[in-house]
Order: structure tokens, then sequence, then C-alpha cells
């Protein structure tokens, strides 16, 4: 158990919008911040943190909470593990009520491992002249701190001889038991790249194979501190590039960054093995929101992967752009050749992402329809700014009208159809006018009166052209008839729910008594012809 007074001082000592910001982009408004809730689907921003207060609460959906709750709920962990998460972001000691040890976190096995991997790759004329040959230079090895993993025996030696208890180089991620219950290192035979958390404090390693094994790279497994979906290779060297010139560029491989920086490309990171995903967004936001070029490999899957990037990047409003990396297999092949200058242009000539994502869909879809439905939907994601934009080149791209499409292309049932626009509602009146028969063994019960926010649709159910948005609105979905008149009975129920109260105002007892019926009636399943009172 961890001490009351110890969480209190936890609490007091961290910034909770610090913290949240790790996991959501917030927006400074006034005292408190607000962004769009993690527990929540939404596309506006209910989620609101207030630091002062040390807490968070959602208007959407109720979540509510202080930082240990937050941490607590995002990262589906206990009270306890929460805290020494926090504790342990923070390098803050937490005091425990027993005996029982507080785990924290030490980084003692990381770093001298780390040394000593640096040691046995300055002694090996071998692995130094292999990476000599893909045209990393010694002052890179010294920089990037590159190390060599070769005897697994020689470096749990080497934890005796410091006196590092193999337990923490367990913890830390750098040793393992085996089934007879001994201890082995998890690197061997690996050129070894440390990782740093964005603090600047050695999270864990990455490990190129030197002897052809199967697996080509390892990397120290997931922990709290090691967290592959949080961290960016080469962004302890790249932060400062990044802020000042709002721009990032994004690759695949350790090689790659390296290789990148040596070549004067300061604001190169990797991702570890892993796709860009969300939780690596606020990395990048807290750098000031940069423009990210985007720079994988040339062959499929990096091409692949670039798309689901872009997409990524251009629905959380970033900017940037993919590079397409030719005559060679990826940047730090290239830059071996050479061409600093190739890539560069390279660089300069990389495609903005909507362009990319579009002429992409086009060249995938298997006919224009396809491709027009695949397109709007990928607009749909994107925020309004870039929508515009990206209409234009979709439309382009299909030789269609450009206004057309953007009406088409901008869904979001707010924008479109109103401040006051209901979903049941634009969901009843999408089904009816879709279906024919239906609409007509129903219309007896229906009345523009009904839709209190959408008269004006409903009176056009018939109109394709003036329903031209509902109905090419993927978001609002259709009903079964069934379905169907349940919402018509529960549209009826809240229509003569307020007829009540006007006719109360009345005084008309006997439409009051008629009106009670119906309503009973209508609490059981039935319908009945609408009517006016
Ligand atoms: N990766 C991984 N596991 C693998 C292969 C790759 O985690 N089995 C990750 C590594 O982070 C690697 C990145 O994906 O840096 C890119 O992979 P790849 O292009 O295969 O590696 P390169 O960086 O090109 O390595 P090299 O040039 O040394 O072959
Ligand atoms: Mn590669």
């Amino acid at each position: 158990m961890i001490k009351p007074e110890s969480i209190e001082q936890l609490k007091s000592a961290i910034d909770i919008a610090d913290v949240i910001g790790n996991y959501v982009e917030l927006r400074r408004t006034g005292a408190s911040l607000v962004g769009r809730c993690p527990f929540h689907e939404e596309r506006t921003g209910s989620f609101s943190v207030s630091p002062s207060r040390g807490f968070y609460h959602c208007f959407g959906c109720g979540a509510a909470g202080d930082v240990i709750k937050f941490v607590q709920e995002i990262e589906r962990i206990g009270f306890n593990e929460a805290a020494q998460k926090l504790a342990d972001w923070y390098n803050i000691a937490l005091e425990y009520e027993s005996g029982e040890a507080p785990k924290r976190r030490d980084p003692r096995p990381l770093e001298v491992l780390k040394r000593f991997f640096i040691n046995e790759l300055w002694q090996n004329g071998d692995i130094l002249g292999y990476l000599q040959k893909r045209g990393i230079s010694r002052s890179s090895i010294e920089r990037f701190e590159i190390g060599l993993a070769l005897s697994g025996a020689a470096q749990i030696d080497m934890f005796s001889r410091e006196k590092i208890p193999l337990t923490l180089a367990a913890e830390a991620g750098v040793a393992a038991v085996d089934e007879r219950g001994r201890y082995y290192a998890r690197f061997t035979n690996r050129v070894m790249f440390p990782i740093y958390n964005p603090q600047g404090q050695i999270a864990g390693f990455g490990g190129r194979t030197i002897a052809d094994h199967a697996a080509k790279y390892i990397n120290s497994p997931q922990s709290s501190f090691f967290d592959k979906s949080r961290l960016l290779f080469a962004l302890n060297f790249a932060k400062e590039a990044i802020a000042k010139q709002r721009r990032a560029i994004v690759c695949e491989g350790y090689m790659d960054a390296v290789m990148l920086h040596q070549a004067g490309f300061q604001n190169a990171v990797a991702t570890l093995g892993t796709a860009l995903t969300e939780t690596h967004l606020p990395l990048l936001k807290k750098l000031g929101e940069p423009s990210i070029t985007l720079s994988y490999d040339s062959d499929q899957a990096g091409q692949e992967a670039a798309f689901k990037a872009a997409k990524l990047l251009c629905a959380r409003g970033f900017g940037g752009a993919v590079a397409l990396i030719e005559g060679a297999k990826d940047p730090a092949e290239m830059l071996e050749a050479g061409g600093s200058e190739k890539l560069a242009t390279c660089y300069q000539n990389a495609v903005p992402f909507a362009r990319f994502v579009v002429a992409k869909i086009a060249r995938r879809a298997e006919n224009r329809d396809a491709a027009f439905a695949q397109m709007r939907q990928f607009l749909d994601t994107l925020p309004p700014f870039a929508r515009e934009e990206a209409s234009a080149s979709a439309a382009a791209h299909l030789g269609c009208d450009p206004s057309r499409f953007r009406i088409r292309a901008s869904a979001p049932s707010a924008a479109l159809f109103g401040a006051k626009s209901d979903r049941a509602e634009l969901t009843l009146i999408k089904t009816l006018a879709l279906n024919r028969t239906l609409y007509e063994n129903t219309v007896d019960y229906l009345n523009a009166a009904l839709f209190a926010a959408h008269a004006d649709l409903f009176a056009a159910i018939g109109d394709e052209e003036r329903l031209f948005a509902l109905l090419s609105d993927e978001s609002i979905k259709t009903l079964s008839p069934d379905e169907a008149k349940d919402a018509i009975g529960k549209l009826l129920t809240f229509f003569y729910k307020k007829e009540l109260k006007r006719l109360r105002a009345e005084g008309r007892a006997e439409a009051i008594k008629e009106v009670h019926q119906m309503i009973d009636r209508l609490k059981n399943g039935g319908l009945m012809p609408f009517k006016r009172f």
C-alpha cells in the first residue's frame, strides 16, 4: 500500500494536463483545457481538464477523476500500478506503508549495459568495418552510442561484477529467466541502438542481428518505461531541430534515422518497428505541430505504411507529405550511395498527404464509383480546413465538378444539417426516403410536425436532389421496417407529450384524456394515425 500522504504529494507534484496531454490533444480555453474524449467516440471536444483542480471531466460520457484515475482508465491498470507509473515518469519516490518495496524503475542496468555494449563494439574491428561499410561514421557511432551485444554470458557476468542484481536486469528488460531458472541475456549477436524517452532517459534498446538471425531486429520488451507506441527513436537528438524547423522526418528504421542525422537531416526520427499510430502524435504535437515528411521504405510494405500514416496525420490536422524514395530501398541506402542532395530533392518533391491518399485510392479502386465512395469516406475524416483542399484534389482525380464533390464530401451531420441536427430524425427520414413501401405504409402516422429539427427534409422525401446530402452521408444509417416503426412511435410519443403541456395550459380536459390514451397505446407498441388537437 502506498501511503496516502505520498499519493497526495504525487498528485500535487504533477500537472494533470501534462499527463493527459500525452494521450489527448488538448487546447487551452481559459483556465481549463479541452480535447476529444479518449473514453468514447466523438468528433467534438467534450473532454475538459482543469489543471488547478487536478481533475478531468467529459461532458459527453461522464468520465471523470483525478490524474491517477485517468492513467488507470486509459491504461486499464490498477490504482497502485497507475500511481507507480506516474511516479516513474516524474522520478518521484513513493512511500509504501509496509515492507513491500516500491517497484521503481532503476536505470542502472540499462546504463551499465549500454556502456558495456559500446566497449564491445569499439574492440571489434569486424563490426566497426560492417557499420563503416553501411556508411555510418565513427562520430555517428559515438553520438548514437551504438554498441555491440555478443555473448550473453559475458553480459550476465558483467552484471555480477557491477553488483547489479539480475532481478533488476530482468525488470529493465535486458535479462530473462529460462525454464531451469537461470538468467540469460536478451540481446546477443546484435548491433545495439539505445533508445531514449522524450525526457532524455534511456528506456531500452533495439538490436540488429549480425548473424542473419530470423528476427532481423529485436527491441526491449514492452513495459511501462519501454512503450513502443509512445517512443520515437532519435527524438532526443531531433527535438530541437523539429521545434525550430517546424518540420519532422519520420522514417521506419534505426539505420535510416542515424544516416539521416549524419547527413544533416537533424529533424529525423524513426518508429520502433511499429506503424505510426495515434499514440505517437502527442510526442510530435508537443514540438509545435510540425509538418511531417514521411520517409518510408520504397517497398510495398513501406508504401502501405505511408498510406496509413498519411491518412492518420491528415485526419489529426497535421500537414506534411510523403516522400517517394526512388532507386533505393530506404533513405539509409540512398544516403549510403552518397545521395544526400538527391534525398533533399526527393523531400522537396514529396507529395502532400491528401494528394497522396487520393491518388492511391484512385489507382486502387476497382471502378469509379468505388473510388468516389472511398474518397468521400477519407474526406469525412478530415478537419474542415483540410477537407476543402482534399476535395479539390479528389474531384480533379475523378474529373467531376469540385463543388459537387465538396457537398457530397462534407458529411458530418452537424455541419451539414444545422446545429440543431438530430440523428434519430435523419435516420428515419433517410430510411423512409429509401423504402417506398415502408413510407406508404406509415404515411398516415407521420407528419412534418413530428420532425422538430428536420421538418424540411421530411417534406422533401421523394425529391432526391434535395435529399442528396442526407442520402450520401454514410455516417447516417438506415433502419429495418420494425426499427422504423419503433422510431415513429418514439417521435409520436414525444410529440404528444409536448401537446399535453399545451392542452393543459388551454384547459382542454377532453383532448387531454384522448392524448393520454394515445400515449398509453404508443407505449404498448401500437401506432395510430397522426392527429392534431
Ligand atoms: N524491424 C523490426 N523487426 C524486424 C524487422 C524490422 O522491429 N524483424 C523494425 C526495426 O525497427 C527496423 C525497421 O523495422 O529498424 C525497419 O526495418 P527494415 O527496413 O527491415 O530494416 P533496416 O533499417 O532497413 O535495416 P537494415 O538496413 O540493417 O537491413
Ligand atoms: Mn529499411
